[in-house]
């Protein structure tokens, strides 16, 4: 009777799990890993569908530095993915987000390459956010310093996509290469949040540890990456805070109007 009940039940919770997506008219992206999506999916404000990475807790960790502003501020998002921190952050603080993501689908075979399609689905299933934009680029280092030429965020948030960057074709990654990236990311930003993994490439946390100590930046800790996965994975977090100004503005916007067209602008279009 109980097994009857407990059947039952679940069956109830499947299909108002369902109805509720369906109620939003949202075709929940997959990703090749895993089969569901990388990040918890966000539609209208609320959690639509749960991905494999845990992300609320990602986000818990990084609210105290969020709180620190005193009115709205702009975030740049580095490998965006399906857009979580952003569309968190856009919706809660009202900060200005600038989603920048590289996984295009000319890159057949390739991990990622579903990203940027993924990410401008979920872009117009929340047409209530008028903060957000999506850039579809694979950033360089010359692509990233000329944007750090023309563009200043308050927040720069690069989760676990420094190694990503720094790979060449046959994913051989360079110390210089990952320094590179880092030293850019303080140059555009005043608070720049960085997540490293420690089964992806342990060496590249190991060097982001070093600039963290050489730049007197902070370690706020690390939490599991994957759910139910066999090995037991953590992503590190490395907080590079460039000042105490922290006053932000009411009139927050993206980027400007020439950098926008420059890397790829495809959400909102304009
Ligand atoms: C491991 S996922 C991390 C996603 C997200 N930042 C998170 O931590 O939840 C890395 C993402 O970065 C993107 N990416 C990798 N290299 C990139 C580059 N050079 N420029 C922009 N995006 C990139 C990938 O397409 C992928 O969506």
């Amino acid at each position: 009777m109980s097994a009857i009940f407990k059947q039952t039940r679940f069956a109830a919770v499947a299909i108002l799990g369902l109805t509720l997506l369906a109620d939003k008219g949202f075709a929940a992206p997959k990703s090749p890993i895993g089969g569901g999506s990388y990040q918890d999916i966000i539609v209208g404000g609320d959690l639509a569908q749960k991905g494999y990475v845990p992300c609320a807790v990602r986000y818990e960790l990084i609210r105290p530095i969020l709180d620190l502003y005193e009115n709205k501020f702009t975030v740049l998002d580095v490998g965006a993915l399906e857009g979580y921190f952003s569309l968190k952050i856009a919706q809660d603080y009202g900060a200005f987000c600038t989603m920048v993501e590289g996984g295009s689908s000319d890159q057949k075979g390739k991990l990622y390459s579903y990203a940027q399609d993924n990410l401008l689905t979920i872009c117009k299933h929340n047409p209530q956010l008028n903060n957000i934009e999506m850039l579809a680029h694979r950033l360089t280092v010359p692509s990233l310093t000329k944007m750090a030429e023309q563009e200043h965020f308050d927040v720069v948030l690069a989760f676990l996509v420094v190694h990503l960057m720094a790979s060449d074709d046959k994913g051989h990654i360079s110390e210089d290469k990952v320094r590179e990236f880092v030293d850019i990311f303080l140059s555009m930003g005043n608070d720049v949040i960085i997540e490293t993994s420690t089964d992806c490439y342990l060496f590249v946390d190991t060097i982001v540890q070093e600039i963290c100590k050489e730049k007197n930046g902070r370690y706020l800790g690390e939490l599991p990456r994957v759910r139910n996965y066999k090995r037991p994975t953590r992503g590190r977090f490395y907080w590079f805070s460039q000042s105490d100004d922290r006053n932000g503005s009411n009139d927050v916007h993206g980027v400007s109007a020439e950098t926008f067209v420059e890397f790829n602008g495809i959400y909102p279009q304009k």
